[in-house]
């Protein structure tokens, strides 16, 4: 039976992983710290080694004998980024590290989570892959970094990586009382329930909302593919979506009347993020995207609908 390390799969986008990897039959090893990974986020029949992606030991151990590693464990949280700099680093960065020199003995293949955050404020959207990279925060400099050492274990160790550039990821298990969450979660959380949201400047900045469930597609395209020059693609689906016309769609879902309350701008905000999905459909041949309609169903029949 083949067997897989997910690091980070306790949490939102590996605890799905998880599930589609054990539905086709296969063992599943995670690694978390459980820092925002939730234990019963994890489906029946994955095995949890509780531990840091960052502690060469553990990692060591957690490798051993599997067919590949999904590395999604990080503070995943720009906001963290700012508050606690060096503590983000250590688990985005070197964590990242640490499972590139644990798999240089065996050559594991590593498919790992990037972001879109290594674009910054790009100057024109949709953002192809060789876009350049400006990121503007500790968040998006170390996925930069990830990237750039993902090279480096390709090209001077011979590990076979993937890179993947998530762009704004939903879907159901996205915890809505984490400050670090995404939009949608929180905006379906309280406009179910007919509670105002805060929109920060005039609710005009755009976003590529990506279902997570596409995002796992990928992740196992990506596995498939593990070539050997450290390729990096979008995870995206192409379309542009403001947060105010997202805030009236789900008003509209779920027939409450929207209440926002519009807030400054925040500062630094990017204003439009949107990803070019060519070169990753086509290369990991994906399918279309979910709609954005669809998934915010599918996120507020987890929610239990309105209220
Ligand atoms: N959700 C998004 O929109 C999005 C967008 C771009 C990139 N990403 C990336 O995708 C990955 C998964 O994100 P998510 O949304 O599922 O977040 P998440 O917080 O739900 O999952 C991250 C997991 O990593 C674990 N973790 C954190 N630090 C760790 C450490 N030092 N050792 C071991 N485990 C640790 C957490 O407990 C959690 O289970 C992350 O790498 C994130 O940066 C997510």
């Amino acid at each position: 039976m083949t067997t897989w390390l997910v690091t980070g799969g306790a949490g939102f986008i590996g605890s799905h992983l998880c599930e589609a990897l054990l539905a086709r039959g296969d063992a599943v090893r995670v690694l978390d710290d459980l820092s925002t990974g939730k234990r019963e986020n994890l489906p029946p029949g994955a095995m949890l080694i509780e531990g840091d992606v960052a502690d060469p030991a553990t990692v060591r151990a957690a490798l051993d004998g599997v067919a590949g590693c999904f590395h999604l464990a990080a503070i995943a949280s720009v906001e963290r980024g700012v508050t606690d700099w060096l503590g983000t680093h250590r688990a985005n960065l070197t964590g990242a590290i640490t499972v590139f020199d644990a798999a240089r003995p065996t050559r594991i293949p590593v498919v790992y989570a990037s972001s879109a955050a290594v674009y910054g404020d790009a100057a024109t959207v949709p953002i192809v892959e060789a876009a350049e990279r400006h990121p503007l925060s500790a968040y998006g400099a170390d996925k930069l970094g990830c990237e750039l050492h993902a090279r480096v274990a390709s090209h001077v160790h011979a590990i076979p990586t993937v890179g993947l550039r998530f762009f704004n990821v939903y879907g159901p298990r996205q915890d809505p009382r984490s400050p670090y969450s995404g939009v949608i979660s929180i905006f379906c959380e309280r406009i179910r329930r007919g509670a105002p949201i805060d929109i920060f400047g005039d609710g005009g900045q755009t976003r590529d909302f990506v279902y997570v469930a596409d995002v796992v597609t990928a992740l196992v395209a990506a596995m498939r593919l593990a070539p050997a020059d450290a390729p990096v693609f979008n995870v995206c689906t192409g379309t542009a979506t403001s947060v105010l016309d997202l805030a009236h769609t789900i008003a509209e879902l779920t027939g409450t009347l929207l209440d926002a309350r519009h807030r400054p701008p925040r500062a630094g905000e990017i204003r439009d993020s949107t990803g070019a999905p060519a070169l990753s459909r086509r290369i990991l041949g994906l399918a279309d995207p979910l709609s954005l309609r669809s998934g915010l169903g599918k996120v507020l029949d987890w929610m239990g609908g309105a209220v």
